[in-house]
C-alpha cells in the first residue's frame, strides 16, 4: 500500500427511503469486514437525504448533509421516494434531494453497467444466449439535459389551460467532457462507443452528435457510432451484446439503463458511480447507488436485493479509492455465492422456482463470509 491509500477515507451513507436502509446496511457489512483486515481504513458517517431528510427538517437535501457530502471521499446513496410524499410539491419532493446533490456536486458522469453473472442468464427475459457473458456500460450524462434546462414549469393561460414545459439544453462543454468519460472508458474496453441522441428531430441533440464526433477524434483506437435513441432501445433488447460503450444524455441515459438492467435478470443487480471532475488537489466527488429505487412494496420486508449495492461499494473501491484488488475480491465473493445457488426473490429465474429464496440479510452475511476468505 501506498502512503496516500494508508489515509482514512471518510464514506458518507445516505440510505433514505424504502428498501434504501435495508441494502446499505448490508454494504455497512461489507465496509467494516474491509476494515477488519486494513486498519480501519474506512470512517463511515451518516445523513439524511429525500422522504426522511423532508419529514424530519421540510427539505429533502438539508445544508448538513450537502456539507458532509463534500467533506467525505465517497458517498453511498441508497434510494429516495416512495408514494408518501408523491403529493408534494415537486421542488421538495425525495427525487430533488438527488438531484440537488448531483448538482451540486457537479457529477455529471454517471456509470452504469449492465452485467449479466453467467449464472443468472436464465433470469433475464431474454434468451440465455442473447444475454450471457454481457458486459455494456452506459455513460449518462448527469448534470445536464432536460433534467435541468431552463424554463421550466407549469403555467394557466389565460383561457384556463395548462401549459407545461421543460427544456433540453446542453453545451458544448458538457458534451465533450461526458464524451471524454466515455472514450477513456471504451479505451480499457473493446473500444466501441455507440452515442445515443434523437439528432433527426432535436437540434440540440444534434450539437451533441457533432461534439462527440470532435472528441472522437483524438480517440483513434476507439470506434466511434451514433444511434437514434428509439432505435438504441429496440437494439438493446433484439442484440445486446453488439454494444460496448453507449453515451448518452440524461433523460436517455435514465430511460436506456433501466431497459439494459432488466437484460441482467433484475435492477437489484446493478450498481452506478456518479462522478465529478478531478479538481487540482487531486479530489473528485462521487457517488455511489444501486440503479434501483425505493421499491415501497417490497419495503421493511428484508427481501430486497442488496447485490446491486454491494457492486456499487465494489465501484467505489475501484474508482475512488484505487483498490482494484480489494474489488476484484469483492466480485469473486459475489459471484461465488451465486454461483452456489443463493438467491434473493427478484433473481430466482424460472427455472429455479423450487429454490427458496434469501433475504436481504443473508445475502449480505453470505457474501461477507465469502469475502472473509480471501482477505
Ligand atoms: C435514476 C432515477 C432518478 C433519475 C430519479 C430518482 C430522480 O430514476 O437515477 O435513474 O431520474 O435520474
Ligand atoms: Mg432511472
Amino acid at each position: 500500500m501506498t502512503k496516500n491509500q494508508n489515509k482514512t477515507k471518510k464514506i458518507l451513507f445516505l440510505p433514505g427511503d424504502g428498501i434504501g436502509p435495508e441494502v446499505v446496511n448490508e454494504a455497512y457489512k461489507v465496509i467494516q469486514t474491509f476494515n477488519k483486515y486494513n486498519g480501519n481504513l474506512f470512517e463511515i458517517d451518516y445523513a439524511d437525504i429525500g422522504g426522511v431528510a423532508y419529514d424530519l427538517v421540510k427539505t429533502p437535501l438539508p445544508e448538513e448533509t450537502l456539507e458532509k457530502a463534500k467533506e467525505s471521499d465517497a458517498i453511498l446513496l441508497g434510494a429516495v421516494g416512495g408514494p408518501k410524499w408523491e403529493s408534494l410539491d415537486y421542488k421538495v419532493r425525495p427525487e430533488r434531494g438527488l438531484l440537488g446533490i448531483r448538482k451540486e456536486l457537479e457529477l455529471f458522469a454517471n456509470l452504469r453497467p449492465a452485467i449479466v453473472y453467467n449464472s443468472l442468464a436464465d433470469s433475464s427475459s431474454l434468451k440465455p444466449h442473447l444475454v450471457s457473458n454481457l458486459d455494456i456500460m452506459i455513460v449518462r450524462e448527469l448534470t445536464g439535459g432536460i433534467y435541468f434546462g431552463e424554463p421550466r414549469g407549469v403555467e394557466v393561460l389565460k383561457d384556463n389551460t395548462r401549459r407545461g414545459y421543460n427544456t433540453l439544453v446542453y453545451n458544448s462543454t458538457e458534451v465533450s467532457r461526458i464524451a471524454k468519460v466515455a472514450f477513456e472508458i471504451a479505451s480499457k474496453r473493446e473500444g466501441r462507443v455507440c452515442s445515443v441522441d434523437k439528432a433527426n428531430v432535436l437540434e440540440a441533440t444534434e450539437m451533441w452528435r457533432e461534439e462527440v464526433e470532435k472528441v472522437g477524434k483524438y480517440y483513434k483506437d476507439v470506434k466511434l457510432s451514433h444511434m437514434y435513441v428509439d432505435n438504441a432501445s429496440m437494439q438493446l433488447v433484439r442484440e445486446p451484446k453488439q454494444f460496448d460503450v453507449i453515451v448518452t444524455t440524461n433523460m436517455f441515459g435514465d430511460i436506456l439503463s433501466d431497459t439494459a438492467a432488466m437484460l441482467t435478470g433484475s435492477l437489484g443487480m446493478l450498481p452506478s458511480a456518479s462522478l465529478g471532475e478531478k479538481q487540482k488537489n487531486g479530489k473528485q466527488y462521487a457517488l455511489y447507488e444501486p440503479v434501483h429505487g425505493s421499491a415501497p412494496d417490497i419495503t421493511g420486508k428484508n427481501i430486497a436485493n442488496p447485490i446491486a449495492t454491494i457492486s456499487s461499494i465494489e465501484m467505489m473501491l475501484r474508482y475512488s479509492f484505487n483498490m482494484s484488488r480489494e474489488a476484484d475480491i469483492l466480485n469473486v465473493a459475489i459471484k461465488s455465492i451465486l454461483d452456489e445457488g443463493y438467491r434473493t426473490q427478484d433473481i430466482l429465474g424460472e427455472k429455479n422456482l423450487d429454490i427458496e429464496p434469501i433475504s436481504t440479510s443473508a445475502m449480505g452475511d453470505l457474501i461477507v463470509k465469502e469475502l472473509e476468505k480471501y482477505l
